[in-house]
């Protein structure tokens, strides 16, 4: 394997139904990277990272990671070799409680350290854990959601929009902790509508507009020359 082929899309299609929204999607994300996508509503983010996670079929292409072909696996393969997925909403079961929320992916034995560092991350978790997951404020159900794939150690965590419709002071939490996470190795690849926060979590931006990658930069980059992502999003950075 080499370092380039961490995670690599390679001309991938996939529709709901008829409706096809991946068209030719190509991308890869290095080890150890945090890459951003941005992208307008309905350009294909979200079927990016279902396609991904093998819950909607790749029709055309593949999908790679760490020397495996994901569009072959089932989907509940794919969390078991190091991928992580906080998907769009949360994905909370509301009427489990935190500590069974937290535990629904792991299979083998979790280790204490593991357990110790999520509730050292999280500690509002830790407070909570026979409360129900549907009456944790959406922050709290985001920092769950993220702590139910760290407890599967993974290589690459994918969020999808995870400050979305959440209160000021937790976003600036739940920022920390992804820059922490990254910082200690784990790579990321994550879907934001704030272009703000992409440039501050990410080392790279690729922008989606239908179903493709029209626009990839570094968020160096864009810092010293915002007018060309600007364009591509139709937004003044
Ligand atoms: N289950 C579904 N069945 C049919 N069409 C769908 C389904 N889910 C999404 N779509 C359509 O696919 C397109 C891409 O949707 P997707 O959710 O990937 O967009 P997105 O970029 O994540 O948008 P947002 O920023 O609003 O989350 C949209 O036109 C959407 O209406
Ligand atoms: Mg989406």
């Amino acid at each position: 394997m080499t370092k380039n082929h961490f995670l690599e899309l390679h001309q991938v299609s996939s529709s709901y139904g008829r409706v096809n929204v991946l068209q030719d999607l190509s991308f890869h994300v290095n080890e150890g990277e945090s890459v951003g996508i941005l992208g307008r509503n309905g350009v294909g983010k979200t079927t990016t990272l279902k396609t991904i996670m093998g819950l909607l079929p790749c029709q055309h292409g593949s999908v790679s990671f760490f020397g495996n072909t994901l569009n072959t696996l089932a989907p509940h393969q794919i969390p078991h070799l190091g991928i992580g997925y906080v998907p769009q909403g949360r994905g909370i079961f509301p009427n489990l409680s935190v500590k069974e929320n937290l535990y629904l992916g792991a299979k083998r034995t979790v280790s204490q350290a593991v357990v110790d560092s999520i509730f050292h991350r999280f500690p509002r978790l830790q407070e909570r854990l026979t409360q129900l997951g549907g009456t944790l404020s959406g922050g709290e159900q985001q920092m769950l959601s993220i702590a139910r794939c760290l407890i599967m150690e993974p290589k690459l965590l994918i969020l999808d929009e995870p400050t979305e419709g959440i209160m000021p002071k937790l976003v600036h939490d739940i920022r920390a902790e992804i820059k922490r996470i990254n910082a200690q190795g784990i790579t990321i690849l994550l879907v934001e509508q704030n272009v703000k926060t992409a440039l501050e979590l990410c080392s790279r931006i690729l922008v989606m507009d239908k179903g493709k990658i029209v626009f990839e930069a570094s968020s160096e980059s864009i810092r010293a020359n915002p007018s060309a992502l600007s364009q591509h999003l139709e937004i003044k950075i």
